[in-house]
């Protein structure tokens, strides 16, 4: 049987360990390293699939957690699956619902066969085990699902830490089992042991004796500091197979992506971008800006000089502010197409840097700039 997705090693960089490649899916192929926007629930807020499309997405995300919880499954199943139900045609890919689990959810209580818990919306029971995970993501129909993990806080204990590894391999196993559609949908185990290094080895050997498509790094960007992460990923990244893609879960911050890049990272995801916009906070080529500070309210020059997004490319700083204050929809739209865009933008150029092996001299040039 052809796997579902297949990863193609077009470059490693000399001088970091940056990886240039594809991933072929049944929904199409993107470049890697690549930034995935995320879509929560079925929708990246405020933005449209030809906006998203126009801005260079190869990728989205949806979470399997509130897709279950909310419109079920059974319903998007019925719809045909998560592309059709959502008009996107291109790739996507579906968390677990284990990070969820343990971020959203109440009265959560795991055990060796799932995590049971409340549903925060009715208070029903729910129970989460590695099959269910499977069923629903089956039926949700995304091309790359992921295993259900355990997401532990980063200071963890060793022992519970090294439980709790033993568990998600056990979890990852299970999974595989139940996964009815390997022939269409590839299945990523999730590498954890906070910053263990021998924990991390023992889950990246166990999910590599599975033989999964790809590879995600699970367990970081949960408040270590930057310089910890890099550290885990020194290690981590080089206990993967060179031949199958490596998703580092939950990382969006520009300095963080170039880091996990030089690191050989290929995948991305995270709020952070659609989060701070709807607030008014964009990323800019010179930093942080945020368009409701009273200083920008008779500024009409772009959120960012050096951005041709539709966003820069016609809206001034003094007219998105007034947005905002006037608490219209519009103003949030704008500055969350900006800073995909950015995020999109940035990684196309890393692309191009690993390309022209030139990633450390961009690198330095990029935060001359944004500081
Ligand atoms: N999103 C961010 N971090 C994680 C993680 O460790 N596991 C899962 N399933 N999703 C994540
Ligand atoms: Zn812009």
């Amino acid at each position: 049987m052809e796997p579902a997705i297949k990863y193609r090693l077009i470059k490693t960089e000399k001088d970091t360990g940056a990886r240039l490649g594809e991933l072929i899916t049944p929904h199409g192929t993107f470049p890697t390293p690549m930034f995935m926007p995320v879509g929560t629930q079925a929708t990246v807020k405020s933005l449209a699939p030809e906006e998203l499309d126009e801005m260079g997405a190869g990728v989205i995300l949806a979470n399997t957690y509130h897709l279950w919880l909310q419109p079920g499954e059974d319903l998007v199943k019925e719809a045909g699956g998560l592309h059709r139900f959502m008009n996107w045609q291109k790739p996507i890919l579906t968390d677990s619902g284990g990070f969820q689990v343990f971020s959203l959810a109440e009265n959560r209580n795991i055990t060796e066969e799932g995590v049971h818990f409340k549903n925060p919306a009715n208070g029903d029971r729910m129970f989460l085990s590695p099959e269910k995970a499977m069923q629903i993501e089956n039926d949700l129909g995304p091309d790359i699902m992921m295993s259900l993990d355990e997401c532990p806080p980063f200071f963890e204990s060793y022992d519970y830490i090294k439980h709790s590894v033993e568990r998600t391999s056990r979890w990852a196993e299970r999974g595989l089992k139940a996964h009815a559609n390997p022939d269409w949908q590839g299945l990523f185990g999730i590498v954890q042991g906070a910053g263990y290094e021998d924990l991390r080895r023992q889950s990246a050997h166990d999910l590599v004796s599975m033989d999964f498509p790809g590879y995600s790094i699970g367990g970081l960007s949960v408040g270590e500091s930057k310089a910890e992460m890099n550290r885990v990923l020194d290690f981590t990244a080089p206990m993967l197979p060179t031949n199958k893609p490596r998703y580092l879960m939950g990382v969006g911050s520009p300095d963080s992506l170039i880091d996990g890049v030089m690191r050989g990272i290929d995948m991305f995801d995270c709020v952070l971008p659609t989060r701070i916009a709807r607030r008014g906070t964009c990323m800019t080529s010179h930093g942080r800006l945020t368009v409701k500070n009273a200083k920008y309210a008779r500024d009409f020059s772009p959120i960012d000089d050096q951005c041709d997004c539709y966003t820069c490319r016609n809206y001034t700083r003094a007219y998105i502010r007034h947005l905002f204050k006037a608490d219209e929809s519009f103003g949030l739209r704008l500055t969350s197409y900006h800073n995909l865009y950015f995020l999109l933008h940035l990684m196309q150029k890393v692309r191009e840097a690993i390309m022209a092996d030139n990633l450390l001299d961009f690198r330095a040039n990029f935060f001359e700039e944004y500081g």
